[in-house]
């Protein structure tokens, strides 16, 4: 059937038949916070290309978490900023270490609220590369076994689940062995399963001082060319025993993150990485697009892509915004 018995726009009429037939919506509880958590009290600086986001000290980022969780956002994930970095970034693995000491405040503090960690080292090392550094070049068994002792160090301290994000070959199959090893079969991993050497990681890199000193990330995250190896990374993610998958970063990606739902019909994750929330943040403050219809567009496609997840330093916003309208006003 079609013209002039099919119109398209007599369900586009108005807003309340736009809603009656809208195929996907945006909701708090797919939303994740990331924080970056530094040492020191008091502490609160803002990320000078992250407006909005800052760098907490623990006892700040409790109360962030203790804002988001009562936001009705479920969880957050935790970056570390520590006061010494070495060779093996052992500050990430150091039951004093500072991801550690946010996790018991934040899991004494503020109950409910699902504390994920990015369990990788490019945060830690002096080297800035997510793992051991041989020869100028990450070996990945070594890294394993470093991994390993992250990942359980975290679990101790009080994490939630955990999230590996630094690309080496087996590590979940390498970090669900040991937290099980130590007792903690309950905690779920979610991995960076597609992640791709991307230069939308700009203002993170910044804001976590992870900038690679020497080369770059393409020996172990993926070529942004690619898609039939992300789904070979996600299946192999998997059988590895992943139960979340994520693929980053998610609007440059959205034919990953499709691509990866069709396949393979698990929890599916989306990281709207700092570059994609920096560029529609200074474009807003610019005045030259409408910064809340943009975040919202864009959040609302990549679960229409099929993420039931969005990480996204827009979050708290976003879950403002959606208790504003209460699905009766304009959505996009
Ligand atoms: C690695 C890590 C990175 C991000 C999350 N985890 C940076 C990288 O791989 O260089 C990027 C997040 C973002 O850009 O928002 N620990």
């Amino acid at each position: 059937m079609s013209f002039p018995f099919t119109r398209m726009r007599r369900l586009r009429q108005n807003e309340s038949m736009r809603r009656m037939v809208r195929e996907t919506s945006l909701s708090v509880d797919d939303l994740v916070m990331p924080l970056f958590v530094c040492p020191g009290t008091g502490v609160k600086n803002e990320i000078s290309s992250m407006p909005g986001n800052f760098h907490c000290s623990v006892d700040i980022v409790t109360e962030e978490c203790r804002r988001i969780r009562d936001a009705g956002i479920p969880g957050v994930i935790l970056f570390g900023i520590p006061e010494k970095k070495d060779a093996t970034g052992s500050d990430s693995f150091s039951d004093n270490g500072i991801i550690q000491r946010a996790l018991r405040e934040i899991k004494k503090e503020v109950p409910g609220i699902i504390a994920i960690t990015d369990v990788c080292f490019c945060e830690y090392t002096d080297h800035g590369h997510c793992g051991a550094l041989v020869e100028g070049c990450v070996e990945n068994d070594e890294t394993l076994r470093l991994l390993q002792k992250q990942a359980v160090s975290h679990a101790q301290a009080g994490a939630d689940m955990v999230a590996p994000s630094d690309m080496m070959d087996g590590r979940v199959r390498s970090i669900r062995t040991a937290l099980d090893d130590e007792g903690f079969t309950h905690i779920p991993i979610m991995s960076y399963a597609a992640k791709y050497a991307s230069a939308f990681y700009g203002p993170f890199r910044e804001a976590a001082g992870s900038a690679p000193k020497e080369g770059d990330r393409r020996g172990y995250q993926m070529d942004p060319a690619n898609g039939d190896e992300a789904i070979r990374e996600v299946r192999l993610d998997i059988e590895e025993g992943a139960d979340i998958v994520m693929v980053k970063p998610a609007l440059s990606y959205l034919d990953i993150i499709y691509r990866v739902k069709q396949e393979f019909r698990v929890p599916v994750a989306a990281y709207n990485v700092s570059g994609e929330f920096s560029c529609i943040t200074a474009a807003g403050q610019k005045g030259w697009i409408d910064l809340e219809r943009v975040m919202m567009e864009s959040l609302v496609s990549m679960k229409r892509a099929g993420a039931d997840i969005i990480i996204t330093y827009f979050a708290e916003r976003t879950a403002r915004l959606l208790a504003r309208r209460s699905g009766t006003e304009e959505l996009s």
